[in-house]
């Protein structure tokens, strides 16, 4: 049986705090029934106490959305976990998720306290939340640059304090991938009670290391990623939900699976683009327009034999109907022939040869062919063969 990593999906927190990202409480509960209906095992629906529409959204999204558990952030502040509990009043299932720096950058100079003290408000903040509700999550923030001996007693800490999830943040994107999985085999090992918790992982892509990131956190232990829907959030972004799960999917011989109905991934992905306003890069693993796409003449001669020459994934998996060949200058009589043969011309031998010819001057100055030139192409060859 392979083991089920759980998906934490925070396109609607950290994804929302992106400049320009910012949706009404309307859009915000079509994109959690989205998600819900993606399968996300966890919506973290906002941060309630930094402003009163992030709280009406909580609320709004509580009532709104039937299975997944819904979480809101908080500092480790008691009027914060006050806020976001009350906001979590509708919830099915409620998760508190607080936390505080445990890295030497936030403890000196964010919080300017020491280790010991942070380490008492970080139980003491499990601790008040726990009166409100189970399930309670605890982030570590900046764990990615803390050192793993202190980090490992205020994991063991909070877990006796009652957190269900203990959150492992690279909240500035530093990690290389080994040593985000040192990390969590070091907590796996280290950490007495950790099997009465579930690790999470939360990594950000300043260095384009969140998925990697987040994959080597899985193989060492973790059993919860959290992510957002295109890899949206702060700065460049957070670890994308769709490169985890296809990641997972993928290989099967790490033996992880997810909740996730991949078969909707595609148009998720292109409801938070557009709610949000976000665009996403053409070459974006997935859910870019060109993640399907084949346009050298070598790769289509080999997708037109067997698709899994040049393809690991079936677009139709993540709910795209088909990978498509794209006409360009690069383009072989393989690619052409089958264009053609889509708009229902059977060309062969010296005649596919005359209008590849054509093809090809056309491609020099065009960049995308379309239907409609292949028509034109096809029509004025066989007007000069008939003269
Ligand atoms: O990146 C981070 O550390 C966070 C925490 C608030 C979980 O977003
Ligand atoms: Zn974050």
């Amino acid at each position: 049986m392979a083991d089920r990593v759980y998906i934490f999906d925070t396109t609607l927190r950290d994804g929302e705090q992106v400049p320009g990202c910012q949706l009404n409480t309307v859009e915000k509960i079509e994109v959690a029934k989205a998600l819900q209906e993606l399968g996300v095992d966890v919506i973290e629906a906002g941060f309630p106490v930094s402003s009163p529409g992030d709280f009406n959204s909580v609320v709004e999204i509580s009532k709104a959305v039937t299975w997944p558990t819904i979480c809101a952030l908080t500092r480790a502040v008691e009027n914060d976990i006050d806020v976001a509990a009350q906001a979590l009043k509708y919830a099915k299932r409620g998760r508190i998720h607080t936390g505080i720096g445990t890295s030497p950058y936030h403890i000196k100079y964010k919080l300017n306290s020491t280790e010991d003290e942070v380490l008492e408000r970080a139980v003491a903040a499990v601790k008040y939340a726990k009166r409100y509700v189970e399930d309670v999550e605890f982030y570590a923030e900046d764990a990615g640059r803390s050192d793993n001996v202190y980090l490992a007693r205020v994991v063991e800490a909070v877990i006796a304090a009652g957190a269900t999830v203990v959150n492992i943040p690279d909240t500035t994107g530093y990690c290389l991938p080994h040593q985000f999985g040192e990390k969590i085999n070091f907590l796996m090992e280290n950490v007495s009670n950790v099997h009465k918790a579930i690790l999470s992982t939360h990594c950000h892509n300043d260095l384009g290391m969140a998925t990697a990131n987040s994959i080597s956190g899985v193989i060492n232990g973790a059993r919860q990623v959290e992510v957002t829907l295109n890899g949206i959030g702060e700065r460049a972004g957070n670890t994308s939900l769709e490169e985890v799960v296809m990641t997972l999917k993928s290989h099967q011989d790490l033996n992880l699976e997810t909740n996730i109905k991949t078969q909707n991934i595609y148009k998720t992905s292109r409801l938070v683009s557009t709610l949000m306003n976000m665009p996403v890069q053409a070459n974006k693993a997935i859910v870019g327009r060109n993640a399907f796409a084949h346009s050298s003449g070598i790769h289509q001669d080999g997708v037109l034999k067997n698709r899994e020459t040049y393809e690991i994934i079936d677009p139709e998996d993540v709910g795209i109907k088909e990978s498509s060949i794209v006409l360009t200058a690069r383009s072989g009589r393989a690619a052409l022939k089958h264009r053609l043969e889509v708009l229902g011309y059977i060309l062969e031998g010296e005649k596919l040869d005359e209008v590849y010819q054509e093809f090809l001057k056309l491609a020099d100055k065009k960049k995308d062919i379309k239907e409609d030139d292949l028509l034109v192409l096809v029509g004025e060859v066989e007007k000069t063969d008939s003269h």
